[in-house]
């Protein structure tokens, strides 16, 4: 039996690209319709069975998540624990804070501004069946320049552009994503981008170069909140018509 995924929910950056909405608050917690955004990826863990979870922030706000979620246990988590990023070093920076919690299990990874509509369940158990190297979920999508797409040589990923202004398919890869506990010793291998940040794309190829990389396709709506005004509006009434069609 493989060691049960640990999660990891990355809540740090600045959201520069939804301001002035993120002038005195972390983007995390601004709401989509009826709950705080950060509620969705914690959510979505539990309900994938994940208990154990880590969330890494950041900025001048961190302390109103722990008064937001307190110990976690109203979500059913066991444990919740917070870091903190100084600066907005790259979302695989963040992730590198969480090593000592993961403790060499595998991890699933929720970029905090990610709203997932499918279930995870299908995705885990895909993952357990090797749980060995990493999974990233795709989903197609318009406006592809503004994400991380995969470029296919038949059915196989060979790499992973991010931000492209030619896109090689029609996916965008989402902000889910599974790791193998090699994932840290990658993130020490990696080097800043153009942006100054720690790529997560760079980690995914270096998971492909390796022949290390599987991959899903989401068939619900996905939305990146956190990319412009206009998708985190899309997001609230996104959540608004999944609400109606679950009453
Ligand atoms: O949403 C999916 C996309 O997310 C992927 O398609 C891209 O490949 C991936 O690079 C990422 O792109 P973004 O440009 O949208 O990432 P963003 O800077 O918005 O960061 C996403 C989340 O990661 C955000 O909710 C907060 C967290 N984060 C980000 C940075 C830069 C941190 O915790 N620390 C950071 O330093």
């Amino acid at each position: 039996m493989s060691k049960p995924l640990k999660g990891v929910i990355l809540a740090g950056g600045l959201g520069t690209r939804l301001k002035p909405l993120t002038n005195i608050t972390n983007k995390h917690l601004l709401p989509v319709y009826d709950q705080p955004m950060i509620f969705h990826p914690l959510r979505k863990m539990v309900e994938a069975g994940i208990d154990e979870i880590m969330l890494v922030t950041g900025g001048n706000n961190a302390g109103d998540f722990l008064r937001l979620l307190g110990d976690g246990r109203s979500f059913g988590i066991r444990r919740l624990q917070y870091t903190y990023q100084k600066g907005e070093g790259g979302i695989a920076e963040a992730l590198g804070l969480a090593e000592e919690f993961c403790e060499g299990h595998p991890l699933l990874v929720f970029l905090g501004d990610n709203l997932v509509f499918d279930s995870l369940q299908p995705f885990v158990r895909q993952y357990h069946q090797h749980s060995r190297g990493g999974m990233i979920l795709l989903k197609a999508v318009e406006n592809l320049s503004a994400y991380g797409v995969p470029q296919f040589k038949g059915e196989r990923i060979i790499k992973i552009v991010e931000k492209p202004k030619a896109p090689p398919s029609p996916y965008a890869v989402i902000g889910v994503y599974f790791y193998d506990a090699q994932v840290f010793k990658i993130i020490k291998t990696l080097k800043p981008s153009r942006r100054g940040e720690l790529e997560i794309t760079d980690v995914n190829n270096h998971y492909i170069r390796r022949r290390q990389m599987q991959y899903g396709i989401l068939q619900g709506h996905w939305a990146d909140a956190g990319e412009s005004i206009d998708s985190w509006f899309e997001a609230n009434v996104m959540l608004q018509r999944e609400r109606r069609l679950k009453k």
